[in-house]
């Protein structure tokens, strides 16, 4: 939601480095962008409304002078997409600056407060009270860090506020933060803050991370971390990151979302080299609870459902899956220290799936998190961490993410099983031969679908609805392909149940309209099949992602997708969802949009 950058260096200008920061940052918000430098005690400011290139266009954010500097890329929240509601914000002598990525929930009282005292605002945005904050504490004779401090008492919500002053004779910036994300990188003679890593890691894999309730106060020599509210100064060591600058490019690819399609296989292997007993441990932990949830968001939430049928098909054990947002009020107060949570979220910051696990921590549920950052607010939370080994996922459509939670999932379903029992170790062992064996397959779908994606969306992007229908294991499936069109090509899709369609939405199909159909061959196939006819007996256009022999699927469709091997049934999701990744995203070409960053969307979504 918003993507915030600092930079402090001994010498040379930061703009052209925070122009590029911020591109790196774009997937965190898209509808202003901004940049204040500092030089010679006075303040340059750039920012309009519209994604980074666009404005760099207009206003060349590369040009302005001074070694510090913050930046920020916006996802708006209060005031529309405009020049005075682009971050950062200033106090009524512009001496102080101020991006914030966050929500601050009584800024209407502080506003009213402050105006009464005579303080000018520009923007009709929750932030600008925040330089206003500062410069009646500054005035009243604290420094930058104090009044800092004073103002994040005072405001009530979540925040990571960067800030700089003229002011302050040392080049310096103060960062704060409450429920959003802000990380620290180091090196000789700079220091950066940012909401994410990727936004300085051409420069630095070292990383310091900022927890909520503390402040930083960085200068080119380094960085004071210390408590917010007590003054209590805090060691904190950095951490090597093993993403890599490259993974956070295009590397020659149109979009990052095709990338991320191709890295799936990568990714999947290195998720499958994680620490046999960092799983062994979530696995206990499962086995020994009464009951298991699993809480997620979108397609964290399509993954769990995945999951779901994994634990039950392999390790005998039926979670129950929850949308993290409407969690409180679906347990209807039954949680209890017997229960355990397994929550799912690539960024770690997702404040739906955040406030799920405060309300089960609060009930003393035990904690199992699945993430793709380290050191995300969700680490924290959590009693028991899996880090998932996708590297830095830029597009804002989630893919190879996706993908490293289906095979932590998976993983987990067998080490459970191995507890439970319920699989016989033989067919275990198969199960995990042929996990290894994914990401070949997983390429070859890549290579055997990709061009056929982009006829289909040549055939298809007129179509105003189309519909996507799975059984079993298939259902998330399908809900994750409407999913990724619906977000990326703002195409109308559903997805349901094959047995429910029958139900009602049958009714919607007329000569041509487009049905898909995820068949694999597993034991909802035949059964399948009789959807099929039903649907073609209405008119229905057949579209269908089958196993490669499946000759009957190929007579009775219109157009097949088609899976090289025999999957294994729990694990099917896996390579079935690749050819409609693919055909999203050429969807979304095809109608002229960028896939990367889609309408009204951003990368983590860090509001209720
Ligand atoms: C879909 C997508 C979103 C996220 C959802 C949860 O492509 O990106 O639906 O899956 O916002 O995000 P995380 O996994 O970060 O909690």
């Amino acid at each position: 939601m918003c993507g915030i950058i600092g930079v402090v260096q001994k010498r040379g200008d930061v703009a052209p480095f925070i122009h590029q920061a911020l591109k790196r940052l774009e997937y965190r918000g898209y509808d202003s962008v901004g940049v204040t430098t500092i030089h010679n005690q006075k303040l340059y400011m750039k920012k309009d409304k519209g994604k980074v290139d666009e404005v760099h266009r207009r206003l060349n954010l590369d040009d302005m002078p001074g070694s510090i500097g913050i930046g920020h890329t916006r996802w708006a929240t209060h005031g529309i997409p405009s020049m005075l509601n682009s971050h950062p914000h200033f106090d009524c002598n512009s001496e102080i600056a101020v991006v914030h990525n966050g929500v601050i929930d009584n800024f209407l009282e502080l506003k009213t407060e402050l105006s009464r005292k005579g303080h000018v605002f520009k923007s009709e945005t929750d932030t600008e009270i925040i330089p206003h904050m500062l410069e009646d504490y500054i005035k009243n004779g604290l420094n930058l860090v104090d009044a800092v401090k004073k103002t994040a008492q005072r405001i009530e919500g979540t925040y990571a506020i960067v800030v700089m002053s003229t002011k302050e004779k040392d080049n310096k910036i103060v960062c704060t933060r409450d429920g959003n994300p802000l990380v620290i990188g180091k090196k000789k003679d700079v220091t950066y803050v940012s909401s994410d890593i990727p936004a300085f890691l051409p420069m630095t894999n070292d990383m310091i991370l900022l927890l909520d309730g503390e402040l930083a106060c960085l200068s080119s020599e380094g960085v004071k971390i210390e408590k917010l509210f007590d003054n209590t100064e805090i060691e904190r060591e950095s951490i090597k990151i093993s993403w890599t600058a490259d993974q956070a490019q295009k590397s020659g690819y149109p979009h990052f979302m095709l990338k991320e399609i191709h890295e799936q296989p990568e990714a999947i292997r290195n998720t499958l080299r994680l620490r046999e007993e960092i799983i062994e441990e979530a696995a206990r932990m499962i086995h020994d609870s009464k009951r298991v949830f699993m809480l997620a968001m979108g397609t964290s939430g399509h993954a769990a459902m995945t999951g779901r049928h994994m634990f039950a098909s392999i390790a005998g054990i039926l979670p129950s899956f929850e949308l993290a947002s409407d969690f409180p009020d679906t347990v209807y107060g039954s949680l209890t220290e017997e229960d355990c949570i397994i929550a799912i979220t690539q960024s770690g910051e997702t404040t739906d799936t955040i406030s799920a696990v405060k309300y089960a921590k609060e009930k003393r549920a035990k904690i199992i998190a699945i993430t793709n950052v380290v050191g995300s607010s969700i680490t924290r939370l959590a009693d028991h961490t899996i880090i998932t080994q996708a590297g830095p996922e830029i597009g804002v459509a989630a893919t190879k993410t996706f993908m490293v939670q289906l095979t932590s999932l998976a993983l987990i379903a067998l080490a459970l099983a191995k507890r439970s029992g319920f699989t016989n170790s033989e067919s275990l062992m198969k199960k995990r031969d042929f996990l290894d064996k994914i990401p070949d397959i997983i390429s070859d779908v890549i290579s055997r679908n990709e061009e056929r994606a982009r006829k289909l969306a040549g055939e298809l992007y007129e179509q105003p609805s189309l519909l996507f229908l799975g059984r079993g294991v298939s259902i998330s499936t399908v809900e994750e392909a409407a999913l990724k069109l619906k977000e990326i090509s703002y195409n109308h899709a559903e997805a349901y149940s094959a047995g429910e369609s029958k139900h009602g939405p049958i009714a919607l199909v007329h000569d041509g309209f487009p049905v898909f159909f995820v068949v694999p061959n597993d034991e909802t196939r035949n059964r399948m099949i009789g959807n099929i006819m039903e649907m073609k007996a209405r008119g229905a256009h057949v579209i269908s992602v089958i196993s490669k022999d499946d000759k009957e699927l190929v007579e009775l469709s219109n157009f097949v997708f088609t899976i090289p091997e025999q999957i294994e049934p729990e694990f099917s999701t896996m390579a079935f969802i690749v050819p409609l990744q693919l055909f999203s995203y050429y969807m979304a070409l095809r109608k002229g949009y960028d896939p990367d960053m889609p309408r009204n969307l951003a990368k983590s979504v860090t509001v209720l």
